[in-house]
């Protein structure tokens, strides 16, 4: 994603969980970011490459350990500013000369309040102010050059400033949104340190991976699991774009779709757009791999396995196939395990890919995209807003819906009750629909009464949450009247359903999904 008339600041990865994040908050401000790891950029590539900016990532070591990430001291002596954020403030004092050391009153994690001197960086930011830290190394003895910009009840040295040589560092995480000011403060490394202008957008994503992708895929056939989700459908229009019919489209119908959702999927894609389409009615394989299996992890990898096994016989029938393309978004990367941080769940188009594949590469263009970045892409690709607004659903479908054995019998019933869960919020809607609004059918019956007659049947949980990212939800306060009209609605008209129940709890503790 080379763009060279376009001010860019590189985020150098030591191997933070918010590699990412960083580069997110930094996009956000039009300014383009990319990602690179310590250890394959050198000094004179950055040099060459023309960053206005260089932001050293988080990291989970200790900047004294032999083994610790480190990157050229050189990197600070090019002339491009550097802000170091939490590790990367760390390695920055190290490099510099300063001594780093494990903090002396102990670990600070979480909200902690931060006292700011005058200082470039804290522009526009209050004295005082909130912000979020998690370390238990601390800086102990500023390098030459350099003086304190904050500091907390516990961290003398919270942040570190050399004016001069345009080097910065905070020990707290300004890209996350603890951080009350974070936003401002890395608005002031961009902007008033590194001089950025501002100037990028989503539409350069698009045009940029479009292009990279016809080069890179030239010749090359290409397949796609196309779910009608917004993910696969932007991946399917940016490599549409890229390379025509050399893309086919595969739309795998597990049977564990949403009602009428395989027939819209094969309309929008074949009619619509007019692309390869070919759609693999595999109800009966996916429910019979899946019978008697009760375990989530176990259901979900079965799922990913299956779909995989699907993909390449439909490839072997398509004859030559080089790379196969996915929509793995960022957020599938991180909670599916990557580098240290811990294995959540294994997102069936990241975690549950079998070892063995017989395609020769993988395209993943939305892989370093959160959810909104990749809606905007969306539009700026021309696709129908109703599509690109359309709530996520995950790759293994309703099967992490049904809790517990998956049968066509619950499936049914999860079926009709979702459908009718979402047509109630649809057309009663608050102003604005939540992120993500679904039906689970859970385990647990119960005794009920219609008419004279005593009822044994399931309970259906409903599920509305509102995120910016999926990395963090809350229940949706949706109006009494419109559960109690879906509640009613669902018992009425779906039998086998006795008990409808609420879901409100937030993610974390929980996740989106049940399973
Ligand atoms: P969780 O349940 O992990 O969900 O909080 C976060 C978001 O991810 C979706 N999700 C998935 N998407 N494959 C996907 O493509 C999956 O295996 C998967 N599991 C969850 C979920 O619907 C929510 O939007």
């Amino acid at each position: 994603m080379e763009n060279t008339e376009l001010d860019k600041i590189l985020v150098l990865n030591f191997g933070g969980q918010y590699d990412q994040l960083i580069a997110r908050r930094i996009r956000a401000l039009h300014v383009f970011a990319e990602i690179k790891n310590y250890n394959k950029i050198t000094p004179e590539e950055i040099r060459s490459s023309g960053y206005r900016g260089i932001v050293f990532t988080g990291g989970p070591h200790s900047v004294y350990a032999a083994d610790a990430p480190r990157c050229d001291a050189a990197v600070l002596s090019l002339g491009v500013p550097v802000l170091g954020i939490c590790y990367g403030h760390q390695l920055l004092a190290f490099l510099a000369g300063g001594l780093v050391a494990p903090a002396k009153t102990g670990s600070e994690y979480g909200k902690t309040e931060v006292v700011a001197e005058e200082n470039v960086l804290f522009s526009g930011v209050p004295k005082k102010s909130v912000c979020w830290m998690s370390h238990t190394d601390a800086v102990q003895t500023l390098p030459p050059g350099f003086s304190a910009a904050a500091h907390t009840a516990h961290c003398a040295c919270a942040a570190m400033a050399n004016d001069k040589r345009k080097l910065y560092g905070v020990q707290f995480h300004p890209e996350v949104t603890h951080t009350q000011f974070g936003t401002r403060v890395l608005e002031n490394f961009v902007f008033r340190v590194c001089g950025c202008k501002e100037g990028w957008q989503m539409q350069d994503v698009a045009k940029t991976t479009i292009e990279k992708y016809r080069s890179e895929l030239a010749g090359k056939k290409v397949l796609l699991g196309l779910s009608g989700g917004v993910d696969s459908s932007v991946v399917a229009a940016l490599l549409h774009k890229a390379v025509g019919d050399d893309l086919t489209c595969v739309f795998v119908d597990h049977g564990l779709l949403r009602k009428g959702e395989g027939d819209f999927v094969e309309r929008t894609f074949r009619e619509k757009f007019g692309m390869r389409l070919i759609r693999a009615n595999a109800e009966d394989r996916f429910l019979s791999a899946l019978r008697g299996v009760t375990d989530p992890e176990a259901k979900r990898k079965i799922i990913g396995r299956e779909f995989i096994r699907v993909f390449e016989e439909e490839a072997k029938k398509l004859g030559k196939i080089d790379v196969l393309a996915q929509g793995t978004i960022y957020p599938d990367v991180i909670e599916s395990g990557k580098g240290d941080a811990a294995t959540i769940k294994s997102h069936h188009n990241v975690g549950g890919l079998p070892e063995h594949m017989t395609f020769s590469a993988v395209a993943e263009p939305l892989r370093e995209l959160f959810k909104d970045e990749v809606r905007e892409i969306g539009e700026a690709l021309g696709l129908p807003h109703t599509l690109v607004w359309r709530q996520p659903f995950p790759g293994p479908g309703l099967g992490v819906r049904v809790l517990g054995e998956i049968t066509k019998e619950k499936l049914n019933l999860l079926r009709e009750a979702d459908a009718i869960f979402r047509e109630v919020l649809e057309q009663n809607a608050p102003e604005e629909l939540p992120s993500q609004y679904f039906a689970v059918l859970t385990e647990s019956r119960s005794v009920g009464v219609m008419g004279d007659e005593r009822t044994y049947g399931y309970t259906v949980a409903l599920r509305a949450v509102t995120t910016d990212d999926f990395m963090t939800a809350t229940s949706t306060r949706l109006p009494y009247e419109l559960l109690e009209e879906a509640s009613s609605r669902i018992t009425n008209e779906v039998k086998g359903i006795s008990r409808v129940v609420y879901d409100i709890t937030s993610k974390p503790p929980a996740t989106v999904e049940w399973e």
